[in-house]
């Protein structure tokens, strides 16, 4: 998608310098800035501390590090590389479906490049998964359901292009559609305020954020078409792992009876996992909760405590949706009437 009017992906192969590259995603919407490396640690670093967040992103970030490991170390890969890239992040089954890709690649002793390609091949399939949930997406949103509400980013800085959810959305705008987005700004880390938002507003998509609590109420004044939200991991049944907060909205649609997509890549389904009580959800940092950072009218960020000192918070990052509360959910594949 655009940023300033010029296309960008979330993450991508640098090919002149031989690196990786992503947005760096804890900057914006103050400062957009583009990070690269060739170092597969650093890489491991920017999915730990959440420079790249958001599961498909998080997945071919994983695998084109992955790849800077093979080049770097082929020795460690196995024992060293591939447990530190699977501990970056829990929730995302994209993440282990990504180093599953790459350690299968690895087992065939491939070249460098053969690594890198693969890497490449990983992330374009996430992208054309992407554009292709979008097109079913758009047609259900296309009856009648324009006004739609989304939480998190489950966007293209989320999914190296496209988004999931907002697939559909900026599908809708190109097809010369005009649809309109409540963005839940989604406490604590604020990827909707921060992120959707942001991205909405480079495509020219109308939207407003909200405060989370704000949802529930929208929906009662008949005020909300359509939820549409992404996944962190899709167990067999159904239940799906999203960013917290996303359980509250399935039962609030469910109460009045607004439609709720789930929008997917193939790669964030584990059917490993028989239901939604067998997903690991992340538990982070009090500090999230606690402080708050922005940016002043100097442009300097300021990062300050919102909480009393010594005040003790619970940070769940992830809550699980069960599949009964949700209307649909829409993968590459097609839509899957849970
Ligand atoms: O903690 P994050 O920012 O990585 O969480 C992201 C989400 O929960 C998204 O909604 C999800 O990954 C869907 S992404 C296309």
């Amino acid at each position: 998608m655009r940023v300033n009017g010029k296309s960008c992906r979330a993450v991508c192969w640098h090919g002149e310098s031989e690196s990786v590259e992503w947005i760096e995603q804890r900057l914006l919407p103050h400062q957009f800035k583009q990070v690269s490396s060739r170092k597969p640690e650093d890489v491991a670093i920017a999915i730990e501390s959440m420079q790249v967040r958001g599961a498909p992103s998080i997945g071919a970030t994983a695998a084109y590090g992955l790849a800077l490991a093979w080049q770097e170390d082929e020795q460690g890969f196995f024992t060293h590389w591939l447990p530190r890239f699977r501990a970056t992040r829990p929730t995302a089954i994209n993440l282990f479906h990504a180093c599953d890709t790459m350690q299968n690649c690895a087992e065939e002793s491939p070249t460098a490049a053969q690594m890198i390609e693969r890497a490449q091949a990983y992330a374009d399939a996430e992208v054309a998964a992407n554009q292709r949930m979008g097109q079913t997406m758009a047609d259900l949103l296309a009856v009648g359901e324009r006004r739609i509400l989304t939480h998190c980013n489950a966007g293209w800085l989320a999914a190296v292009d496209w988004g999931t959810a907002t697939s559909g959305i900026y599908q809708l705008a190109k097809a010369g559609e005009s649809p309109f987005v409540w963005v839940d700004e989604t406490r604590p880390r604020l990827q909707g305020a921060r992120l959707t938002a942001w991205e909405l507003n480079q495509e020219g998509i109308d939207c407003r954020i909200q405060a989370d609590g704000a949802a529930a109420w929208m929906m009662a004044q008949g005020k909300v078409d359509a939820i549409v939200v992404g996944a962190d991991r899709i167990a067999a049944n159904g239940d799906v792992a999203n960013k917290i907060g996303t359980y509250a909205l399935s039962l609030a649609a469910k109460e009045h009876g607004v439609p709720m997509y789930v929008a997917a890549p193939s790669s964030t389904f584990d059917t490993a996992c028989l239901t939604g009580k067998d997903i690991p959800i992340e538990q982070r940092d009090d500090d999230e909760i606690c402080r708050m950072d922005g940016m002043n009218e100097a442009g300097e960020l300021h990062d300050v405590r919102i909480a009393a000192a010594g005040v003790r918070a619970n940070n769940p990052a992830f809550d699980v949706t069960p599949s009964a509360n949700l209307t649909g959910i829409v993968s590459e594949n097609g839509l899957w009437s849970v």
